[in-house]
């Protein structure tokens, strides 16, 4: 007789919407890191949205994840050789359908004009290369957030970059911050002054022990990107209070 796999009970339960993140927006949905990626956030009634910040040639920070203008827009070379009204000319919405073919970068400034008027709580990843000046992008993104309605609160700082964490630690202590590892190393807690709220790694990175000590320390865990809520299952049993995903739609209702 064929036997059909039991089906978990945990991926089945709905989970809140407050544990949860929208992923670039909600980039299963829409094209990543864009207006109407992040519009889809509240439509769906999540309250966390997460995306990534970078400077154009002119010093704008805008919202984009990639170094090279070619995976998500109609343009080539790199973001960084780009001044803003040269990145607003692209569609960076027809890489995923044609429905977007109006979607452009959006500056850091609109993105937190639209948090604000969705009243969303927003993780914004400094997203670093090699060649990144640190101290301009974090600088940029301060003056931006000092300017922006977003009661800054409602900002959660995260970063792969250490050396980018310990300048906003430095300049604005008073922003929250969150390390990103995609596996957390055994000597985690020797940066621990650089969290101030939560520790974010791979999902599938994630051991047992971690969790439990990073949840020890007093911080918050999340993890990224898990897009199968069944895979996801068992991480909220260890005590993972979000998860950052492309597909937040997936969790909410039960098989
Ligand atoms: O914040 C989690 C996640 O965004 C980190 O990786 O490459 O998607 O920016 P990436
Ligand atoms: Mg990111």
């Amino acid at each position: 007789m064929k036997t059909e796999p039991e089906k978990s009970v945990l991926s089945s339960t709905p989970i809140s919407p407050q544990k949860l993140c929208g992923h670039r927006g909600v980039a299963a949905q829409a094209p990543e890191n864009t207006l109407a990626s992040i519009a889809r956030v509240r439509e769906l009634g999540l309250s966390w949205v997460e995306v990534d910040v970078q400077l154009t040639q002119d010093g704008i920070p805008v919202v984009f994840h990639d170094q090279t203008l070619s995976r998500c827009t109609n343009g080539e070379g790199a973001l960084k050789d780009t001044s803003l009204s040269d990145l607003q000319t692209l569609d960076a919405g027809s890489h995923f359908s044609a429905d977007f073919c109006q979607q452009q970068v959006p500056t850091l400034a609109a993105v937190l004009a639209q948090a604000h008027h969705d009243d969303l709580h927003l993780n914004l990843e400094i997203k670093t290369y090699a060649d990144t000046d640190i101290a301009a992008l974090c600088d940029a993104v301060f003056d931006c957030l000092s300017a922006s309605p977003l009661d800054e609160r409602q900002v959660l700082i995260s970063s792969f970059s250490l050396d980018a964490l310990r300048y906003c630690r430095d300049q604005r202590p008073s922003l929250a911050r969150a390390i990103l590892w995609e596996a957390i190393p055994d000597n985690w807690q020797d940066y621990r002054d650089l969290a101030t709220y939560s520790i974010h790694c791979h999902y599938r990175a994630l051991t047992q022990a971690q969790a439990q000590a990073v949840k020890a320390a007093g911080l918050a865990l999340q993890c990224y990107t898990p897009n199968d809520p069944q895979e996801a299952a068992p991480l909220w049993e260890w005590g993972v209070d979000m998860m950052i995903t492309d597909a937040p739609e997936r969790y909410l209702s039960a098989d």
